[in-house]
């Protein structure tokens, strides 16, 4: 899928794959060092190792993981995965997922998040989505209610943020894809995007 931004620049959004690997990796350390974001490495404080994500690499898109990536040109400026089955694996749950997402601090509030988990629900045909977000991510919060997904309330002390050694919360967001995906596709006509599929 191309978008096209409000300036008229031109972002791709594809699924991922090892090609990218390189340019995930900073994305991820500029995560790493950015206040205002709640992705496991801000927890971890460990960077990942880049030979683990390239293994990791080749189940993207293959079994129940979808990664999809926003490029421009060749620099990964936003991801969403999505693991279907994620508690109970796929056989049990087949119809929730799970996703995950980022973009990078220039590209926030461009509405690029909204094309990015569009183009990520669409390749999966579950029917629930559900999101932890930490209770401190107000954007995240206020992004899962945009989409239609309730908050279904906290879950006190879920995820160890080992920089700081304190247990933080969580909320657990969950919502119905194909409700999503109409939310999502008028957001984007609200923000003023274009997009070519
Ligand atoms: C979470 C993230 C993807 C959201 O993307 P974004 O481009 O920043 O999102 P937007 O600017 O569209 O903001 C989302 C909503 O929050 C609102 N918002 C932004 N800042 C806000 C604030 N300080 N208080 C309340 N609402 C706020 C926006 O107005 C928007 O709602 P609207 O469309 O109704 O106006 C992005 O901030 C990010 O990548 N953060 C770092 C990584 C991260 O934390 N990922 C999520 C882990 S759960």
């Amino acid at each position: 899928m191309q978008v096209f931004l409000k300036e008229g620049i031109r972002v791709n959004i594809e699924p991922a794959n090892e090609n990218y690997v390189e340019s995930y990796m900073e994305f991820i350390k500029d995560l790493a060092s950015d206040d205002d974001s709640y992705v496991i490495v801000n927890y971890s404080g460990l960077l990942p190792d880049i030979d683990g994500v390239r293994e990791r690499s080749k189940l993207w898109n293959k079994g129940n993981i979808s990664m999809h990536f926003a490029l421009l040109k060749d620099r990964v400026i936003g991801y969403c995965g999505q693991k279907i089955g994620p508690t109970y694996g796929n056989d049990l749950q087949p119809h929730i997922s799970e996703i995950w997402y980022a973009v990078s601090r220039d590209f926030r509030g461009s509405g690029l998040i909204y094309p990015l988990i569009f183009e990520s629900l669409k390749n999966t045909d579950v029917k629930y989505v559900q999101a932890y977000v930490d209770t401190r991510n107000v954007k995240s919060s206020k992004l899962m209610e945009n989409i239609g997904f309730k908050n279904m309330g906290k879950i006190g002390e879920n995820i160890l943020d080992k920089r700081n050694n304190i247990l933080r919360d969580d909320y657990y967001f969950r919502g119905k894809r194909e409700e999503a995906l109409k939310i999502l596709k008028e957001k984007i006509d609200k923000r003023g995007l274009i997009i070519n599929f």
